[in-house]
């Protein structure tokens, strides 16, 4: 137990203050506000004005005795911003995170590791609301492992990133130590150790593919700059918003500082679908299907690499002979599968896709099985298999389970293969291109387009998984 310490009291500073900054009546209630309110604890009265305390039902859930030390008032939670709704200006601990426990007290928790911080953007959407909580429960880093989670919203997802902290305050997870929430990626990034970039534009009618890479691009470019600003130095990221290749190379070549090798697109939901259909077809369950690689781009070019994958341990083709359908419907059965589900669902993966960040993450922090592998979509600088340079391509890569990653060197590459692993790798050629403007590379590629942003010229018939 303990509860040590209740670092920013929202009593004292509610009572002896003026709390104009941090009350406001306005429909946009920043999570300082909500803090302050809800810990308001009995005994005291506010002095803010009639007008709030008629806009706010105080709730009290510290009692008196647990809150020890008032800290300075933080730095202003919220500004006026030019249109005059109140603006979050900096990232701030939630609800019941904002007490601080004495690890050492408690005989449970001696064993534990030191705390980690993890953000993650796009934190109000499904796939978030599937991930945070596996995460929060100890599934993706160990149960002797704490976690703290950092929030990036937007301004219009606020309030329900707010109600993601309160589901994460009602759910009592022991290893989860903090939660904070914030919209500015300087503030939520700042020491993070992993950085699960999920929060991307989805591509809307009408929405030439160009255009996504670049409203997307954007979006990587701050994030990447953010990181590079504040984030741990050797934080590891993985990107998972589309085209999430691409945004990864726009992330990592904005974040000098980190190495290049950090930065993950995630192509390991494709990983977990083709091994899905291979164990279908061979009749086995799917822990029987091993070393499957998917090479390239997180797109319809995307390579199910049925030569190198095994099925209890021997080559795919001595198990399933029908070379037609490894070669055709199995292929493009993994590489349409995200658009197959949003037929169904009206909308992207979004439990499959947590499941597969939590499987990405798990094979970074614990040892890869000996003779086995992963995919995940890394930088190709100095790879083995002749993949053109400067791009972020799906391979399969090991781990020793300490963050870090080598990329498999005994895979075999045939004819039919490379030639498809090309067609990915031209895809990926051509979206770089695109977005030369936010890389730094629109000196390089001296051509542009009609916006001056680079030349863009994608082949027609490629697509994201799920644009179809
Ligand atoms: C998926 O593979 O399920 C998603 O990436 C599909 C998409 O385009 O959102």
């Amino acid at each position: 137990m303990a509860v040590a310490e209740f670092l920013y009291s929202a009593c004292s500073i509610t009572a002896t203050a003026s709390t104009d900054r941090h009350c406001s009546s306005s429909s946009f209630l920043p999570s300082k506000a909500y803090r302050l309110l809800k810990y308001h604890p009995p005994g005291l009265q506010l002095t803010s004005s009639p007008r709030r305390q008629q806009a706010f039902k105080l709730v009290c859930s510290a009692a008196p005795q647990q809150v020890e030390a008032p800290a300075p008032a933080a730095s202003a939670a919220v500004s006026p911003s030019l249109n005059g709704k109140p603006k979050l200006e900096s990232s701030e601990c939630y609800g019941v995170f904002c007490l601080h426990y004495d690890f050492k007290t408690d005989g449970e928790t001696r064993a534990w590791k030191k705390l980690i911080k993890v953000a993650v953007s796009g934190a109000a959407g499904m796939i978030s609301n599937h991930l945070l909580f596996k995460i929060a429960s100890g599934e993706v880093f160990g149960q002797d492992q704490p976690v703290a989670l950092r929030l990036l919203g937007s301004e219009r997802s606020f309030r329900a990133l707010e109600g993601v902290a309160m589901e994460l305050e009602d759910s009592l997870f022991p290893l989860l130590r903090e939660v904070s929430v914030g919209i500015d990626p300087y503030e939520v990034f700042k020491d993070a150790e992993w950085a699960l970039l999920i929060g991307a534009k989805p591509r809307g009618p009408g929405m030439e593919r160009g255009d996504l890479l670049d409203i997307n691009g954007k979006i990587f470019a701050k994030q990447g700059r953010a990181l590079n600003a504040v984030a741990s130095r050797n934080v590891k990221v993985i990107v998972v918003g589309n085209p999430c290749n691409t945004n990864t190379l726009i992330c990592l070549k904005n974040a000098p500082n980190i190495p290049a090798k950090n930065f993950h697109a995630l192509t390991r939901l494709d990983e977990n679908r083709a091994k899905c259909q291979l164990a279908l077809k061979a009749g086995v369950f799917y822990d029987k299907v091993s070393n499957m690689t998917i090479w390239g781009n997180h797109s319809t070019t995307q390579v199910p690499d049925f030569l190198n994958a095994r099925i209890l341990g021997l080559p795919v083709k001595e198990v399933i002979t029908d070379t037609q359908w490894l070669e055709h419907e199995f292929t493009q059965k993994v590489q349409k599968r995200g658009g197959e589900l949003i037929k169904k669902w009206g909308r992207s993966s979004a439990a499959s896709t947590a499941v597969s960040i939590v499987d990405a993450i798990r094979s970074l922090v614990f040892p890869t099985p000996e003779g086995d592998w992963f995919s995940s979509a890394v930088y190709t600088n100095g790879n083995p298999y002749g993949i053109a340079d400067d791009i972020v391509f799906s391979m399969p890569c090991r781990s020793k389970g300490n963050g870090d990653y080598e990329l498999v060197e005994d895979v075999i590459i045939d004819d039919f293969l490379r030639q498809r692993i090309k067609k990915s790798e031209a895809e990926l050629l051509a979206e770089k291109k695109c977005v030369a403007h936010l890389t730094g590379d629109i000196f390089r590629f001296k051509k542009c387009n009609l916006n001056g942003n680079g030349y863009c010229d994608l082949p027609g018939d490629t697509m994201l998984p799920g644009e179809q």
